[in-house]
């Protein structure tokens, strides 16, 4: 069974601040720094570094080379990456003094992904394998549909939620993982039992993997629930710390541990993100979550 992340791959330009500039306030800061991120890039890193085998597909602009970089150091395979003539994707987040973050995206080749490329990545995988997706390329809605089509496992993170979510037939998905903003989003409801029992009656296939900030994460397969608290981190930087979780929770998943197990995992290499700056540098190696859950942090 192999693993396919379909996804973005950003520079990510990270400004430190005292505050979020609000709408029409100005504020100077004296903090730049440049990492690589974007959803689909962290995921496949977080995926690799938690020790599973996974092939990341997307397009890489004529000055994304650091980023190819940096997922082939990270063990993610990238045979199957396209590069493209026009300006990488990458994104410019403003970090708080106290780790909260706002993200505004540039697509840049990250909107280069095309039907022909899609087909010619999927004809790689087959029935069982795992695919996982975001929504920050082109074609998402088509690339659900083919690969269910094949019989592909589907994993899907609806982040950033916009018109695209709504398009997608969660039918034909196995798993969504989402936080509470986006649940609330794609249900019209309020609370994460609301939300998780709109999602599992009208999809009963669907298992809903909903994390919920500082509450910690809850699982349901629409029979069974299960809930795990957060580990107690100092937030320096929470950029990546979803992408962390998801890519610790296939990494997990397609080993076979169960769910109290994964989700226990998930929730420590999320703990370790956010104490750390940047995106894909913060997430740590599967030995460091391992040795923080031996002494029970
Ligand atoms: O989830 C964090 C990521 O969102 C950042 O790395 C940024 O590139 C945006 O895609």
């Amino acid at each position: 069974m192999k693993i396919l992340n379909f996804g973005s791959c950003n520079i990510d330009y990270v400004y430190s601040l005292d505050h979020i500039v609000e709408v029409g306030e100005t504020e100077m800061g004296d903090k730049l720094e440049v990492f690589s991120g974007g959803k689909g890039l962290n995921q496949s890193i977080a995926t690799a570094r938690a020790g599973a085998e996974i092939y990341h597909a997307g397009c890489i602009g004529f000055d994304g080379d650091m980023l190819l970089d940096v997922m082939s150091e990270s063990g993610v395979n990238t045979s199957l990456i396209k590069r493209v003539d026009s300006k990488n994707g990458h994104a410019i987040i403003q970090v708080s003094a106290k780790g909260e973050n706002s993200i505004f995206l540039y697509a840049g080749s990250n909107a280069a992904v095309t039907r022909d490329y899609v087909d010619s990545v999927l004809e790689r995988f087959e029935r069982g394998d795992i695919l996982l997706l975001q929504n920050e390329i082109s074609q998402v809605e088509y690339i659900v549909e083919r690969a269910y089509e094949m019989g592909m496992s589907v994993i899907l993170n609806p982040s950033p939620i916009n018109e695209t979510i709504y398009k997608i037939d969660f039918n034909m998905l196995e798993y969504l993982i989402l936080n509470e903003v986006e649940a609330r989003a794609i249900t019209g409801l309020d609370t994460p039992d609301e939300c998780i029992g709109y999602l599992c009656s009208k999809y009963p296939k669907l298992k809903v993997m909903l994390t919920l900030g500082a509450d910690g994460c809850v699982f349901s397969d629409g029979k069974e629930k299960y809930y795990q608290p957060i580990f107690k981190a100092e937030a320096v930087d929470t950029t990546a710390a979803g992408d962390t979780f998801t890519g610790y929770f296939v990494a997990e998943l397609s080993r076979g541990k169960d769910i109290p197990t994964v989700l226990k995992t998930a929730s420590m290499a999320s703990a370790i993100a956010v104490s750390r700056m940047g995106a894909a540098p913060s997430i740590p190696e599967f030995t460091e979550v391992y040795e923080r859950l031996e002494k029970g942090e």
